[in-house]
C-alpha cells in the first residue's frame, strides 16, 4: 500500500489542516507506540521540514529520546531541566521564540534558534512530550500550539 502524504504548501493553518487529517490515518487501527510515534514524527517533517521534530518518553522518572526527525540529538533530559524537561513538570506546552534566552535551554544542536514543547498526557499524568525545533527564531507560535495538542491528543501510551 503506497503511504506517500500530500503536502500542503499553504498558510501554516492550511499546511495543519491537510496533515492532520493524513495523520489519523496513519494512526488508525496501528496500536504499536514506537510505529505511531515514528509516522507522527515523520509526517510533521515532511510537511514542515523543521530542523528537529521528535519525541521524548518519561521512562524512570526521567525523559528518554524517542522517535524522532532531525540530527542526533540528547538521549536523557531530566523532570525541570531545559524547555523539554520544564514542559514535563510543569504539564503544560512551551513556547520559546529565542532558545538563548531560555534560561537552562539544552543545545542538543547549535542551530536550533526557537522550539515548541508539547506535553502528552494522560489520566492526567505526562507520559512524554513532542519537541520540535527550528533554526529559525520565534518560529513557532499560538496556531502551533493549537494543532500540536490536538495531533498529541491521538497518541496513547502503550
Ligand atoms: N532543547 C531541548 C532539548 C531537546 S533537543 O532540542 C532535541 C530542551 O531544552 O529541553
Amino acid at each position: 500500500m503506497a503511504e506517500d502524504l500530500t503536502i500542503s504548501n499553504g498558510s501554516k493553518e492550511e499546511k495543519y489542516h491537510a496533515i492532520i487529517p493524513q495523520i489519523k490515518g496513519l494512526l488508525e487501527g496501528e496500536h504499536d507506540l514506537v510505529a505511531n510515534l515514528a509516522n507522527v514524527a515523520a509526517a510533521l517533517k515532511e510537511q514542515f521540514s523543521w530542523w528537529w521534530i521528535g519525541f521524548y518518553l518519561v521512562k524512570n522518572n526521567e525523559l528518554v529520546l524517542g522517535p524522532f526527525q532531525g540530527p542526533v540529538a540528547c538521549t536523557r533530559i531530566k523532570k525541570g531541566r531545559g524547555v523539554c524537561g520544564t514542559s514535563w513538570a510543569e504539564g503544560k506546552t512551551l513556547i520559546v521564540e529565542d532558545v538563548e534566552k531560555f534560561p537552562g535551554h539544552i543545545a542538543c544542536s547549535s542551530l536550533s534558534r526557537s522550539e515548541i514543547v508539547v506535553p502528552l498526557i494522560h489520566n492526567n499524568e505526562v507520559w512524554g512530550v513532542l519537541d520540535a525545533d527550528s533554526e529559525h527564531l520565534a518560529h513557532y507560535n499560538e496556531v502551533d500550539k493549537l494543532f500540536l495538542e490536538q495531533i498529541v491528543n491521538l497518541l496513547k501510551p502503550e
